[in-house]
Protein backbone atom coordinates (compact mmCIF):
# COMPACT_ATOMS: atom_id res chain seq x y z
CA UNK A 1 0.00 0.00 0.00
CA UNK A 2 1.65 3.27 -1.29
CA UNK A 3 0.82 6.57 0.39
CA UNK A 4 -1.05 7.86 -3.01
CA UNK A 5 -2.70 4.54 -2.94
CA UNK A 6 -4.69 5.67 0.27
CA UNK A 7 -7.81 7.29 0.01
CA UNK A 8 -9.95 6.49 2.68
CA UNK A 9 -8.71 6.06 6.07
CA UNK A 10 -10.56 4.56 9.21
CA UNK A 11 -10.18 6.14 12.44
CA UNK A 12 -11.05 3.90 15.98
CA UNK A 13 -12.42 5.78 18.62
CA UNK A 14 -13.85 9.29 18.53
CA UNK A 15 -12.80 10.49 22.17
CA UNK A 16 -9.80 13.21 22.61
CA UNK A 17 -7.45 11.44 20.26
CA UNK A 18 -9.64 9.41 17.50
CA UNK A 19 -11.34 13.09 16.90
CA UNK A 20 -8.43 15.15 16.39
CA UNK A 21 -6.99 12.65 14.08
CA UNK A 22 -10.43 12.26 11.77
CA UNK A 23 -10.14 16.02 11.82
CA UNK A 24 -6.41 16.19 10.30
CA UNK A 25 -7.19 13.11 7.88
CA UNK A 26 -10.39 14.81 6.37
CA UNK A 27 -8.48 18.25 6.68
CA UNK A 28 -5.82 16.65 4.37
CA UNK A 29 -8.60 15.60 1.66
CA UNK A 30 -8.71 12.15 3.03
CA UNK A 31 -12.45 10.33 3.40
CA UNK A 32 -12.76 9.26 6.99
CA UNK A 33 -15.12 6.70 8.65
CA UNK A 34 -15.07 7.53 11.64
CA UNK A 35 -15.89 4.53 13.80
CA UNK A 36 -17.20 4.64 17.82
CA UNK A 37 -19.42 2.26 19.79
CA UNK A 38 -22.24 4.48 20.52
CA UNK A 39 -23.89 7.08 18.68
CA UNK A 40 -23.96 9.51 21.65
CA UNK A 41 -19.94 9.06 21.47
CA UNK A 42 -20.26 10.26 17.64
CA UNK A 43 -21.85 13.05 17.71
CA UNK A 44 -20.00 14.15 20.46
CA UNK A 45 -16.49 14.06 18.27
CA UNK A 46 -17.97 15.70 15.47
CA UNK A 47 -18.86 18.28 18.12
CA UNK A 48 -15.53 18.41 18.84
CA UNK A 49 -13.81 18.93 15.44
CA UNK A 50 -16.95 21.35 14.16
CA UNK A 51 -15.69 23.64 16.99
CA UNK A 52 -12.29 22.98 16.21
CA UNK A 53 -12.63 23.72 12.75
CA UNK A 54 -14.48 27.04 13.76
CA UNK A 55 -11.51 28.22 15.54
CA UNK A 56 -9.39 27.22 12.75
CA UNK A 57 -11.17 29.51 10.32
CA UNK A 58 -10.90 32.45 12.84
CA UNK A 59 -7.23 31.96 12.46
CA UNK A 60 -7.53 31.71 8.86
CA UNK A 61 -5.66 28.54 9.07
CA UNK A 62 -8.87 27.19 6.42
CA UNK A 63 -11.44 29.45 4.66
CA UNK A 64 -14.95 29.39 5.90
CA UNK A 65 -16.46 27.29 2.79
CA UNK A 66 -13.76 24.49 3.34
CA UNK A 67 -15.32 23.74 6.58
CA UNK A 68 -19.00 22.17 5.32
CA UNK A 69 -16.11 19.95 2.79
CA UNK A 70 -13.91 19.09 5.37
CA UNK A 71 -17.01 17.66 7.71
CA UNK A 72 -18.56 16.13 4.61
CA UNK A 73 -15.81 13.92 4.33
CA UNK A 74 -16.39 12.43 8.04
CA UNK A 75 -18.40 9.90 7.71
CA UNK A 76 -19.65 8.18 11.09
CA UNK A 77 -20.53 4.65 12.22
CA UNK A 78 -21.17 2.40 14.89
CA UNK A 79 -20.75 -0.60 12.15
CA UNK A 80 -17.44 -2.51 11.83
CA UNK A 81 -17.90 -3.80 8.79
CA UNK A 82 -18.01 0.38 7.20
CA UNK A 83 -14.34 -0.61 8.17
CA UNK A 84 -14.01 -3.07 4.60
CA UNK A 85 -13.58 0.45 2.44
CA UNK A 86 -10.38 1.97 4.10
CA UNK A 87 -7.15 1.78 3.29
CA UNK A 88 -5.44 2.28 6.24
CA UNK A 89 -6.94 2.36 9.84
CA UNK A 90 -5.88 3.93 12.79
CA UNK A 91 -6.67 2.71 15.97
CA UNK A 92 -7.71 4.96 19.12
CA UNK A 93 -9.45 3.75 22.27
CA UNK A 94 -8.74 3.54 25.44
CA UNK A 95 -5.45 2.58 26.64
CA UNK A 96 -6.43 -0.47 28.00
CA UNK A 97 -4.52 -3.99 26.36
CA UNK A 98 -7.73 -6.68 26.41
CA UNK A 99 -9.58 -3.58 24.62
CA UNK A 100 -7.35 -2.66 22.20
CA UNK A 101 -6.63 -6.50 21.00
CA UNK A 102 -10.65 -6.66 20.98
CA UNK A 103 -10.68 -3.90 18.70
CA UNK A 104 -7.55 -4.60 16.51
CA UNK A 105 -8.71 -7.90 16.00
CA UNK A 106 -12.02 -7.00 14.83
CA UNK A 107 -10.71 -4.52 12.25
CA UNK A 108 -8.24 -7.01 10.96
CA UNK A 109 -11.08 -9.08 10.25
CA UNK A 110 -12.85 -6.45 8.63
CA UNK A 111 -10.38 -4.30 6.47
CA UNK A 112 -8.90 -5.69 3.35
CA UNK A 113 -5.94 -7.24 3.85
CA UNK A 114 -3.93 -4.65 1.69
CA UNK A 115 -4.90 -2.05 4.37
CA UNK A 116 -2.42 -0.94 6.88
CA UNK A 117 -3.27 -0.99 10.38
CA UNK A 118 -2.05 1.63 12.97
CA UNK A 119 -2.03 1.98 16.59
CA UNK A 120 -2.23 5.58 18.68
CA UNK A 121 -0.87 3.73 21.83
CA UNK A 122 0.90 5.84 23.97
CA UNK A 123 2.85 3.00 25.50
CA UNK A 124 2.16 -0.20 24.69
CA UNK A 125 4.42 -2.67 22.27
CA UNK A 126 3.70 -2.27 18.72
CA UNK A 127 5.43 -5.06 18.29
CA UNK A 128 2.77 -7.35 20.76
CA UNK A 129 -0.59 -5.62 19.09
CA UNK A 130 0.90 -6.73 15.75
CA UNK A 131 1.69 -10.36 16.34
CA UNK A 132 -2.14 -10.60 17.38
CA UNK A 133 -3.22 -9.84 13.83
CA UNK A 134 -2.96 -11.60 10.48
CA UNK A 135 -1.21 -8.22 9.52
CA UNK A 136 1.90 -7.95 11.12
CA UNK A 137 4.05 -6.67 8.11
CA UNK A 138 1.07 -3.92 7.50
CA UNK A 139 1.02 -2.88 11.76
CA UNK A 140 2.60 0.42 12.80
CA UNK A 141 2.42 2.76 15.49
CA UNK A 142 1.24 6.14 14.89
CA UNK A 143 1.63 7.92 18.02
CA UNK A 144 -0.22 11.57 17.03
CA UNK A 145 0.32 14.08 20.08
CA UNK A 146 -2.53 16.42 21.93
CA UNK A 147 -4.38 18.21 20.53
CA UNK A 148 -4.16 16.78 17.02
CA UNK A 149 -4.53 19.56 14.65
CA UNK A 150 -2.35 21.66 16.16
CA UNK A 151 0.76 19.69 17.68
CA UNK A 152 3.24 19.02 14.45
CA UNK A 153 5.04 15.63 15.80
CA UNK A 154 3.76 11.76 15.02
CA UNK A 155 6.14 9.41 16.28
CA UNK A 156 6.03 6.08 14.05
CA UNK A 157 6.98 3.34 16.09
CA UNK A 158 8.14 -0.13 13.84
CA UNK A 159 7.14 -2.89 15.32
CA UNK A 160 9.63 -5.94 14.73
CA UNK A 161 7.49 -7.38 11.96
CA UNK A 162 6.75 -3.76 9.81
CA UNK A 163 8.14 -3.69 6.80
CA UNK A 164 9.53 -1.28 5.11
CA UNK A 165 7.13 -0.33 2.73
CA UNK A 166 4.40 0.12 5.30
CA UNK A 167 6.95 2.14 7.25
CA UNK A 168 7.42 4.07 4.21
CA UNK A 169 4.09 4.69 3.44
CA UNK A 170 3.24 5.74 7.18
CA UNK A 171 5.72 8.18 7.27
CA UNK A 172 4.76 9.80 3.55
CA UNK A 173 1.18 10.13 5.07
CA UNK A 174 2.23 11.64 7.91
CA UNK A 175 3.67 14.36 6.04
CA UNK A 176 0.83 14.35 3.36
CA UNK A 177 -0.95 15.79 6.57
CA UNK A 178 1.14 18.25 7.13
CA UNK A 179 3.09 16.78 10.31
CA UNK A 180 6.30 15.52 10.51
CA UNK A 181 7.04 12.19 11.46
CA UNK A 182 9.81 10.73 13.59
CA UNK A 183 10.60 7.16 13.58
CA UNK A 184 11.67 5.02 16.68
CA UNK A 185 11.85 1.50 17.22
CA UNK A 186 9.84 -0.56 19.17
CA UNK A 187 10.56 0.12 23.32
CA UNK A 188 8.06 0.28 26.52
CA UNK A 189 7.43 4.66 26.10
CA UNK A 190 8.81 4.56 22.72
CA UNK A 191 10.64 7.83 22.96
CA UNK A 192 8.41 10.76 24.12
CA UNK A 193 7.20 9.28 27.16
CA UNK A 194 10.15 7.41 28.35
CA UNK A 195 11.99 11.04 28.37
CA UNK A 196 9.06 12.66 29.65
CA UNK A 197 7.21 10.74 32.21
CA UNK A 198 10.82 10.45 34.15
CA UNK A 199 10.37 13.98 33.63
CA UNK A 200 6.92 14.40 35.29
CA UNK A 201 8.02 11.85 38.29
CA UNK A 202 10.83 13.63 39.19
CA UNK A 203 8.32 17.41 39.25
CA UNK A 204 6.20 14.99 41.52
CA UNK A 205 8.94 13.74 43.86
CA UNK A 206 10.07 17.31 44.21
CA UNK A 207 6.32 18.51 45.53
CA UNK A 208 5.81 15.16 47.70
CA UNK A 209 9.57 16.28 49.18
CA UNK A 210 8.59 19.70 49.89
CA UNK A 211 11.12 20.53 47.74
CA UNK A 212 8.96 23.32 46.04
CA UNK A 213 5.68 24.15 45.58
CA UNK A 214 4.06 23.03 41.83
CA UNK A 215 4.14 26.65 40.77
CA UNK A 216 7.44 26.85 41.32
CA UNK A 217 8.34 23.65 39.88
CA UNK A 218 6.70 24.78 36.89
CA UNK A 219 8.40 28.18 36.97
CA UNK A 220 12.11 26.91 37.43
CA UNK A 221 11.24 24.45 34.32
CA UNK A 222 9.67 27.48 32.25
CA UNK A 223 12.19 30.45 33.22
CA UNK A 224 14.83 28.27 33.09
CA UNK A 225 14.95 26.05 30.50
CA UNK A 226 12.80 27.37 28.40
CA UNK A 227 9.95 24.94 28.38
CA UNK A 228 6.64 26.45 27.49
CA UNK A 229 4.67 24.36 30.01
CA UNK A 230 5.82 23.36 32.91
CA UNK A 231 5.43 19.93 33.72
CA UNK A 232 3.27 19.35 36.64
CA UNK A 233 0.72 21.90 34.44
CA UNK A 234 1.46 18.92 31.43
CA UNK A 235 0.82 16.47 33.62
CA UNK A 236 -2.29 17.82 34.57
CA UNK A 237 -2.97 17.86 31.03
CA UNK A 238 -2.11 14.86 30.04
CA UNK A 239 -4.41 12.90 33.14
CA UNK A 240 -2.60 12.09 36.51
CA UNK A 241 -4.06 8.33 35.77
CA UNK A 242 -2.48 8.37 32.35
CA UNK A 243 0.56 9.57 33.72
CA UNK A 244 0.86 6.43 36.06
CA UNK A 245 -0.37 4.09 33.76
CA UNK A 246 2.63 4.64 31.58
CA UNK A 247 5.27 5.33 34.34
CA UNK A 248 3.46 1.16 35.20
CA UNK A 249 4.24 0.30 31.59
CA UNK A 250 7.86 1.64 31.61
CA UNK A 251 8.15 0.16 35.34
CA UNK A 252 7.39 -3.65 34.28
CA UNK A 253 8.48 -3.19 30.80
CA UNK A 254 12.01 -2.36 31.61
CA UNK A 255 12.43 -3.95 35.21
CA UNK A 256 14.03 -0.77 36.75
CA UNK A 257 12.74 0.89 39.95
CA UNK A 258 14.22 4.37 38.33
CA UNK A 259 10.36 4.23 36.85
CA UNK A 260 8.28 3.71 40.10
CA UNK A 261 5.17 5.85 40.04
CA UNK A 262 5.68 9.00 42.60
CA UNK A 263 3.52 7.85 45.72
CA UNK A 264 1.56 11.60 45.23
CA UNK A 265 1.15 11.00 41.88
CA UNK A 266 -0.97 8.07 43.46
CA UNK A 267 -2.73 9.18 46.24
CA UNK A 268 -3.72 12.03 43.94
CA UNK A 269 -5.42 9.59 41.08
CA UNK A 270 -6.96 7.75 44.28
CA UNK A 271 -8.69 10.91 45.46
CA UNK A 272 -9.72 11.14 41.91
CA UNK A 273 -7.89 14.32 41.43
CA UNK A 274 -7.05 13.47 37.85
CA UNK A 275 -6.11 16.96 36.16
CA UNK A 276 -7.82 19.12 34.40
CA UNK A 277 -10.63 16.49 33.40
CA UNK A 278 -11.70 16.51 37.29
CA UNK A 279 -11.03 20.02 37.59
CA UNK A 280 -8.29 19.22 40.06
CA UNK A 281 -4.83 18.13 39.91
CA UNK A 282 -1.50 19.49 41.44
CA UNK A 283 -3.90 23.16 40.66
CA UNK A 284 -7.42 23.73 40.71
CA UNK A 285 -9.06 24.47 37.75
CA UNK A 286 -12.58 26.52 37.72
N1 LIG B 1 -5.17 11.87 25.43
C1 LIG B 1 -3.89 12.07 25.10
O1 LIG B 1 -3.28 13.10 25.44
C2 LIG B 1 -3.18 11.05 24.26
C3 LIG B 1 -2.02 11.40 23.56
C4 LIG B 1 -1.40 10.47 22.73
C5 LIG B 1 -1.93 9.19 22.62
N2 LIG B 1 -3.05 8.85 23.34
C6 LIG B 1 -3.57 7.48 23.18
O2 LIG B 1 -4.70 7.55 22.32
C7 LIG B 1 -5.63 6.50 22.65
C8 LIG B 1 -7.00 7.10 22.88
O3 LIG B 1 -6.92 8.02 23.94
P1 LIG B 1 -8.02 9.17 24.14
O4 LIG B 1 -7.42 10.12 25.13
O5 LIG B 1 -8.49 9.66 22.82
O6 LIG B 1 -9.20 8.32 24.83
P2 LIG B 1 -10.75 8.73 24.98
O7 LIG B 1 -11.23 7.99 26.16
O8 LIG B 1 -10.90 10.22 24.92
O9 LIG B 1 -11.45 8.14 23.66
C9 LIG B 1 -11.56 6.77 23.39
C10 LIG B 1 -12.78 6.53 22.50
O10 LIG B 1 -12.77 5.17 22.09
C11 LIG B 1 -14.11 4.73 22.10
N3 LIG B 1 -14.19 3.26 22.10
C12 LIG B 1 -14.18 2.41 23.14
N4 LIG B 1 -14.30 1.14 22.70
C13 LIG B 1 -14.36 1.20 21.34
C14 LIG B 1 -14.50 0.23 20.32
N5 LIG B 1 -14.60 -1.07 20.62
N6 LIG B 1 -14.53 0.64 19.03
C15 LIG B 1 -14.45 1.96 18.73
N7 LIG B 1 -14.33 2.93 19.66
C16 LIG B 1 -14.30 2.54 20.95
C17 LIG B 1 -14.72 5.38 23.32
O11 LIG B 1 -16.14 5.37 23.25
C18 LIG B 1 -14.12 6.78 23.22
O12 LIG B 1 -14.92 7.64 22.43
C19 LIG B 1 -5.03 5.78 23.85
O13 LIG B 1 -4.30 4.68 23.40
C20 LIG B 1 -4.09 6.83 24.43
O14 LIG B 1 -3.01 6.25 25.15
C21 LIG B 1 -3.70 9.74 24.13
Amino acid sequence: MSTHSIKTVAVLGSGTMGNGIAHVFARAGYNVILRDVEQRFLDRGLETISKNLDREVKKEKISAADKPLILARIKPTTDVAALAAADLAVEAVPEQLDLKLRVLKEADAALKPGAILASNTSSISITQLAAQTSRPEKFIGMHFMNPVPMMVLVEVIRGLATSDETFAATMSLCESLGKKPVAVNDAPGFVSNRVLMPLINEAAFCVMEGVATPESVDAVMKLGMNHPMGPLELADFIGLDVCVDILEVLYRGFGDPKYRACPLLRKYVAAGWLGRKTARGFYKYS
